[in-house]
């Protein structure tokens, strides 16, 4: 549906109320406290606000924290911050916020479906309230970045960040892939400040720098099996394409080195593939499409492409350093974007062994009535959850079917719960974040998200009852349109 006007209009004024509660704060010298999520949104949203905080000269410290729960309000409640901004997140978690912090100032920038009414000190900016769809139309980084943009219209600099963000929440549904909505304000602030170019293309990492057969070797949204993770294969694909991997004088080529035909080729040669492993044909289509690259970043860097920035900063966060990844969105380069790197090397890595473990393992897999479940061990922690089914929703058989993937939390008593499905089912009003959220509760354990992404963290002991639970409300859901 598109958006109006006055829905614009209205959710614009409630940022620059956010933007006033921020100077306040700021103008009394109180210490702020920022707690965003873990993942490459809400990396970004730190960054914007972090960055927006410090040009306004203002004393803060961020926390990047999984999801709310009964400990980090308790953490709050003891410490009692003048002012907590909680980035890409709050919304889903209004109930237990009020009941330990109703009497705090709390500023909430989120974007996910509001459950429960905000307490009268808490300040909320989501564009739910405002009729606006947050699971596509815009994203934390987003609405962090238009509440910066309200403070001081110098911070338009910080758009890439939201782009950033919004693509980390595969808020691309859009026709090739693009960003629309709200999402597309925010594009249009960047393009026109000149740091940020849109073309369509082959969706591959390293267009202008990486060698052809590596950037394929790069794909993972979709994983396609054969050609992911798998460098030997990519050269001998294009090989047999007739597509030459170097230059006459031996320079390797890239994706920009491509004449019109051969990347015709080799779009084809990869639907072809993809149809062998039996993947629906819109799988194939979504390796086309818009291009996001920022122009201020360096090349040869995984920040020049904004969707593959996306993946450093989950691999931050994934592998337990998301400080790094904050410190990137703020702008530290140098050393900090070398120990990023390697964070990314590792992360392909694990991604890698994950699913040579899935595959070394099937009886992990099982197709219920409504979902498939996968079980999480070796490699597959609970930090790697998310990132892996995602990838797995992408290369699922029967794509009908939501992915429920878990593992155990480290060193507690739970299992943290990711579920992913392909947007395809979203039509068919699948409310994954309503699924996970209503089981997790009757479960003793908390959930919520978006309808094709969502996570939940239950105690080890329920979680049969909770798949079991899931998989009939997702029925339910399904025979319900
Ligand atoms: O952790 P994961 O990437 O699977 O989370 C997907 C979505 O579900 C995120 O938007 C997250 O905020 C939400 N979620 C939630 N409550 C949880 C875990 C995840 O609302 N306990
Ligand atoms: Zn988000």
């Amino acid at each position: 549906m598109p958006i109006r006007k006055a829905q614009i209009t209205s959710f614009l004024a409630s940022t620059s109320d956010a933007a006033e509660v921020i100077r306040k704060s700021v103008d009394k010298d109180e210490v702020i406290h920022v707690v965003s999520h873990l993942d490459a949104d809400g990396l970004s949203a730190a960054g914007i606000i972090g960055k927006s905080l410090y040009r306004l000269n203002g004393t803060f410290r961020i926390q990047i924290e999984r999801w709310i729960d009964e400990r980090l309000v308790n953490e709050i409640a003891n410490e009692q911050p003048p002012l907590t901004i909680f980035t890409d997140l709050g919304s889903g978690y209004l109930d237990l916020l009020n009941e330990k912090l109703s009497d705090r100032r709390l500023l909430i920038l989120d974007h996910h479906q509001p459950v429960g009414e905000a307490s009268s000190t808490f300040t909320q900016v989501n564009p739910h309230l405002h009729g606006i769809d947050g699971s596509c139309d815009l994203s934390g980084a987003g609405v962090a970045y238009l509440v910066a943009k309200a403070i001081d219209r110098e911070n338009v600099d910080l758009a890439p960040n939201a782009v950033v963000g919004a693509l980390g929440d595969l808020q691309d549904k859009y026709a090739q892939r693009k960003l629309g909505g709200l999402n597309e304000v925010v594009v249009d602030d960047a393009v026109k400040a000149g740091d940020l170019e849109l073309e369509i293309d082959l969706l591959l990492f390293g267009r202008e720098t990486r060698p052809i057969h590596k950037a394929l070797t790069y794909i993972t949204n979709p994983f396609i099996p054969g050609i992911s993770g798998e460098e030997d294969r990519c050269y001998a694909f294009l090989n047999d394409l007739g597509i030459k991997v170097k230059t006459k004088d031996e320079r390797w080529r890239t994706l920009k080195n491509l004449s019109e035909d051969e990347k015709k080729k080799l779009f084809s040669a990869l639907a072809e593939h993809l149809a062998s492993k039996n993947f629906p044909n819109e799988v194939a289509l979504g390796l086309i499409g818009n291009v996001y690259t920022l122009t201020r970043e360096e090349p040869w860097t995984p920040l020049r492409n904004a969707r593959e920035f996306t993946v450093l900063l989950n691999a931050t966060g994934r592998l337990g350093k998301a400080g790094l990844g904050v410190a990137i969105c703020i702008g530290d380069r140098g050393v900090a974007l070398e120990r990023a790197n390697n964070v990314l090397k590792d992360y392909r890595r694990t991604i890698t062994d994950c699913l040579s473990w899935l595959a070394k393992h099937p009886d992990r897999t099982e197709e219920l009535s409504s979902i498939h479940v996968v079980r999480g061990g070796g490699p597959i922690n609970d930090k790697m959850i998310g990132a892996l089914s995602s990838i797995l929703s992408t290369g699922s058989s029967s794509p009908e079917k939501p992915i429920i993937a878990y593992s155990k939390v480290t060193g507690e008593d739970m299992v943290k719960i990711s579920a992913r499905t392909r947007p395809l089912l979203s039509a068919k009003s699948l409310d994954l974040g309503a699924a996970l959220r209503i089981a997790a509760e009757k479960y003793s354990g908390r959930g919520g998200g978006h309808n094709v992404a969502a996570g939940a963290h239950v105690p080890v002991r329920n979680l049969e009852s909770f798949i079991e639970y899931v998989n009939k409300l997702i029925k339910k859901q399904l025979d319900e349109t």
